[in-house]
């Protein structure tokens, strides 16, 4: 037997089990990845909870006088578009509700009457004020932003 195979061939399986356990590492880290990303998948719609429907088309200017009623109201001291604050994002209440009147009309009461338990436990105070048309075109613009990208 040639002096030098051993030790080489010793070194080959060295380097061979090494391989072995940087990939068995980084497959347990990918599939570790995946459950992570998806456990929060589902939070994120455990908490959206969408209603299955198809969107109908709006108006373009509903939409920007919406935008312009909810600067003009008190709106944003509980909301913000993106991100959760006192209430629930615009953003993820446009992405529970499909844009269909029923929905605008339901979401245009609640607006108008304040209400608690769809979001978890805070309180939208009531909005006697706003005219029903005023705020449907509110929920209007705010439906609209699931069209938008984050
Ligand atoms: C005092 C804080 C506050 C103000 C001001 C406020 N909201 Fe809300 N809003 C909330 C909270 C809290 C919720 C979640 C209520 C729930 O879980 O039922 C909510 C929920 C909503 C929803 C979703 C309702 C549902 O049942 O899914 C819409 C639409 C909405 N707000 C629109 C508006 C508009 C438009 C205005 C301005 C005219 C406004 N909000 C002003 C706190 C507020």
């Amino acid at each position: 037997m040639n002096k030098n195979t051993l030790p080489t061939n010793r070194k080959t399986s060295e380097i061979l089990w090494l391989l072995g356990f940087a990939c068995l590492f980084f497959s347990c880290e990918k599939a570790e990845e995946n459950a992570l990303a998806q456990e929060k998948r589902s939070r994120v719609q455990d908490y959206i909870r969408p209603i299955p429907g198809e969107d109908e088309e709006i108006a373009e200017d509903q939409i920007k006088l919406g935008e312009v009623l909810i600067a003009y109201s008190d709106c944003y001291d509980c909301h913000t578009r993106e991100n959760r604050a006192k209430g629930p994002s615009f953003q993820d209440i446009s992405k529970r509700y499909p844009i269909r009147q029923v929905y605008i009309d339901l979401l245009a009461r609640k607006v108008i009457s304040g209400g608690t338990g769809s979001w978890g436990y805070p309180i939208m105070n009531p909005h006697p004020n706003v005219t029903f048309e005023d705020a449907q075109t509110m929920v209007t613009f705010i439906l609209s932003l699931k069209h938008q990208k984050n």
